[in-house]
């Protein structure tokens, strides 16, 4: 067995303390100025306190946030597309200062740990926005959260007390450690990642399939962060996966497990980060089909598949499995592909998403060819 992908960086990050360290920090704490985190920053406080985030040791500076605006790549010369930032309004700036520790707390009164204060900077929102999204419509989910946000980050290195405590989905939350100790027991040393926001369908099971021809197992990996309002709530997604796994997929071939990271939904650029995480999480295959992490109109549909040629392989290192449009076509009585199917269009089963929410709403089970119906029954009941 080969081992493992290593890590981007080439070392697993880890800044949850233990044993004494941890006791003082929790300490200290009591005596230092606060700093409260919004949802999407404590997802990130958690995605790198436990290394999904590797090489990131807390949010980034204004060295490496220009350098990833600049030329998607940290000023070490490891790519990265998205900027990890802590943000601050204005009046929160003066009260803070470089070499200062904070006290980070989300909502309630829990202190999960301390931020080593390295720099505070003023973020560059209108850039940020089209380096990043690609627009600065403020419709853009991902542009909203950006210009909601306060004006100055704060940069450097965090340290938590545990790990994020979540009450929902618990044996699904492994961390990168714990996914690359399973693969390890498996016996598996290449696994396809899958990054999902939305309920199963065929064209998703599809390509899995087609990823599991060539790998010894699936990481199915639904990201369960924050979504736009109108995505399915993270737990009913898993039922569905629950379902379709529990009737169409070999046991033993597949991990089911939940990424904590909010959606951006910055297509592109966004496709490259899902690719790092996942190779932190011991991943060596990445699937990305059409509009990965696209929303509207903003992006190409295969523009997630064209920016890893911007990118040198080996600083990648996983493999990115790239895959067309794909569909049910009547003609070819399967599953198939812009790739495979030389059939006119009106041969092809897709349902916009639109169509099936009405469908689902009047509790009709859409056509098999477009969805299971365990997984639509699902669905349905979610509804009622
Ligand atoms: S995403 O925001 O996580 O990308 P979604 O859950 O819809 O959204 O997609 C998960 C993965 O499946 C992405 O890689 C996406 O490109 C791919 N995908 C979704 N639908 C199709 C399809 N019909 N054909 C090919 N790829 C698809």
């Amino acid at each position: 067995m080969s081992p493992l992908i290593s890590p981007h960086g080439g070392r697993l990050i880890n800044r949850i303390l233990t044993g004494s360290e941890r006791l003082e920090a929790i300490d200290l704490a009591k005596s230092l100025k606060k700093i409260t985190l919004n949802s999407r920053e404590i997802a990130d406080l958690e995605m790198i306190s436990n290394g999904a985030f590797s090489p990131l040791q807390g949010f980034v500076n204004s060295k490496d946030y220009e350098s990833i605006l600049h030329s998607m790549h940290l000023t070490n010369g490891l790519p990265w597309t998205i900027p990890v930032t802590l943000s601050l309004p204005a009046s929160g700036k003066e009260k803070i200062n470089e070499g200062d520790l904070l006290a980070m707390y989300g909502v309630g009164d829990t202190c999960l740990g301390i931020l080593d204060v390295e720099e505070i900077y003023p973020a560059d929102k209108a850039r940020e926005a089209l380096q990043v999204y690609k627009t600065q419509d403020e419709a853009h989910p991902g542009v909203a959260a950006l210009l909601q946000q306060g004006d100055y980050y704060v940069a450097g290195k965090i340290s938590l007390f545990d790990r994020i405590v979540h009450s929902d989905l618990t044996r699904y939350r492994l961390d990168p450690r714990e996914t690359r100790v399973l693969f390890e027991q498996k016996g598996w040393s290449t696994i396809a990642a899958f990054q999902t926001r939305n309920p199963v369908h065929r064209a998703h099971e599809y390509i899995q399939k087609c990823a599991m021809e060539i790998v010894d197992g699936l990481l199915l990996h639904p990201l369960v962060g924050a979504t736009k309002s109108d995505d399915i709530p993270a737990d009913v997604r898993m039922k569905c996966y629950e379902v379709i796994l529990e009737h169409y997929y070999p046991k033993d071939r597949v991990v089911l497990s939940v990424m904590p990271a909010n959606m951006r939904y910055a297509g592109p650029k966004e496709a490259i980060m899902h690719a790092i995480i996942r190779k932190n999480y011991g991943v060596s295959h990445f699937i990305v089909g059409r509009d990965h992490a696209g929303v509207g109109n903003y992006y190409g549909t295969y523009d997630a598949h064209y920016i890893f040629r911007e990118f040198d392989p080996k600083a990648i290192d996983i493999t990115p499995l790239f895959f067309d449009y794909t569909f049910f076509c009547k003609k070819c009585g399967g599953m198939a592909s812009t790739k495979t199917c030389p059939h006119d269009k009106d041969q092809h089963i897709m349902l916009s998403g639109t169509k099936v929410r009405e469908l689902l709403k009047q509790g009709i089970i859409p056509p098999d060819e477009f969805t299971r119906p365990e997984v639509a029954q699902v669905l349905i009941d979610s509804m009622k």
